[in-house]
């Protein structure tokens, strides 16, 4: 009994198991028979290596960027996406994302030089605890960079290391109640007009907006929260010629692509206790579902109820441009992970060539993504389990793959990969695979 009082204890556990699941059921078929499209480009590029590789989708990237600009392009409002680096800093995504006319957020001094080689106009440095160089660099390219300032220490470093006559352009980063405990990232709202007040010491910082970014937002009701406790705060906290020195608002990113992956029944709360519970006493699972799927809104739908609230919120209050920090929903899709099965133990149990060191972490324990064999494909999924070749028994990347059957070397596809993966790879056990390009 973990507390004081035990039937206290059976009911909280009675009332979460009792709780209805609501997750979205369905596959994720589409992907493979798109993939499946491509078959023949892919086998020729894996002909060429026996490594596993990152395969870079050009064109999807490219579908990914126009389709996130076109769906937000369509309300009249002076705006900018930028591409947040972070999610995919691969150099030739970046470069694509300028070139398609997208700005880029940058969160160290690694990632801003990484913009400014391939020559990004616009840039957007956000972060906490910015170091000195990190600063100065950012005022060296001022030009070219806005700072989103994180705390009040970070404005009054920013001023002393700004030199005579030097301006840089800048926003606040706030959080909101929305945000929980999330009080890592900028100053809570409650404080920004005592900032706003602060920054007036320093003209040579030119205060010119607010941003405010909240991660994996699987529902559009976040930003219009967000956006109406904003509007609702600067009305009652600023005054007009504050409320005219708004310049931008910065709503980053958190927009989760949709119907690419979903999750095992034990990523629910639930299926959680049941799996920890079935594991105990080594009893067999047996869930209902495979797997449920993240149909996340589109970006149109995104776009539609962020504007929706813009016009109710902030429109008759500032006249700002907005700001957007797309990351998953643009790189998503740019890469696929390939590679082969390096051992077949038994029917249900393969080992393949590509460690989890290739994404960062043990992520697929947890998360679905349909598995593809292109050597023996089928639109059916049969049940093997898939490890990875690290010496790690969490090293993991599927319970079902879409295959009549599974034979050593046959080429394996996992698709759209391209978000947090990329960027998080290790460089632990097996060296980080290289990258082939789709053409
Ligand atoms: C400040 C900021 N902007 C944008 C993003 C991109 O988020 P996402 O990839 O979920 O769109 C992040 C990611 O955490 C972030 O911290």
């Amino acid at each position: 009994m973990l507390l004081k009082n035990q039937s206290a204890q059976e009911k909280l556990i009675w009332k979460l198991l009792k709780q209805k699941v609501t997750a979205e059921r369905g596959s994720l078929l589409a992907i493979v028979r798109q993939t499946l499209k491509l078959k023949k480009k892919i086998k020729a590029i894996a002909a060429k290596t026996s490594e596993p590789f990152y395969l870079f989708d050009v064109k999807s990237l490219i579908a990914s960027i126009k389709d996130f600009q076109s769906s937000f392009g369509k309300y009249k409002f002076d705006q900018q996406p930028y591409y947040a680096v972070k999610s995919n800093h691969y150099p030739e995504i970046l470069k694509i994302a300028v070139r398609q006319g997208m700005g880029l957020d940058v969160s160290s001094g690694r990632e801003l030089e990484m913009a400014l080689d391939c020559k990004a106009k616009k840039i957007i440095f956000s972060g906490p605890g910015k170091s000195e160089s990190e600063l100065k660099l950012a005022i060296k390219n001022r030009a070219r960079v806005i700072i989103q300032i994180d705390s009040f220490r970070e404005l009054e470093k920013i001023a002393a290391l700004l030199g005579r006559g030097e301006k840089i352009r800048a926003g606040i980063r706030i959080y909101t109640p929305l945000h929980g405990s999330w009080s890592k990232f900028g100053i809570a709202l409650d404080d920004l007009a005592r900032f706003w007040q602060a920054a007036k010491k320093y003209p040579q910082i030119e205060l010119q907006g607010i941003q405010c970014h909240m991660s994996l937002n699987l529902e559009v009701q976040p930003y219009q929260e967000i956006i109406r406790i904003l509007g609702k705060y600067l009305k009652i906290h600023f005054s007009k010629s504050d409320l005219a020195q708004i310049k931008f608002i910065d709503l980053g990113g958190g927009f989760y692509p949709t119907a690419l992956d979903g999750y095992y029944p034990w990523a629910e709360p639930q299926g959680e206790i049941i799996k920890l519970a079935a594991e105990y006493f080594d009893k067999r699972l047996d869930f209902f579902d495979k797997y449920f799927i993240f149909k996340t809104p589109t970006s149109s739908q995104y776009a539609e109820s962020i504007f929706q609230a813009i016009n109710l919120h902030l429109k008759p209050i500032v006249k700002s441009s907005y700001f957007f920090e797309p990351g998953r929903i643009i790189s998503a899709k740019s890469m696929h992970l390939v590679m082969r099965v390096a051992d077949v133990k038994s029917s249900g149990n393969v080992i393949l060539n590509a460690g989890n060191n290739m994404v960062g972490w043990e992520y697929y324990t947890t998360y679905y993504f349909p598995v593809i064999n292109l050597t023996h494909p089928a639109l059916k999924e049969i049940e093997v389990a898939m490890y990875g070749n690290l010496c790690m028994p969490e090293d993991f990347w599927g319970h079902y793959c879409y295959a009549q059957k599974m034979t050593e070397n046959d080429l394996i596809i996992i698709p759209n990969q391209g978000a947090y993966t990329y960027a998080w790879a290790q460089d632990f056990i097996k060296p980080i695979p290289k990258v082939y390009k789709l053409i």
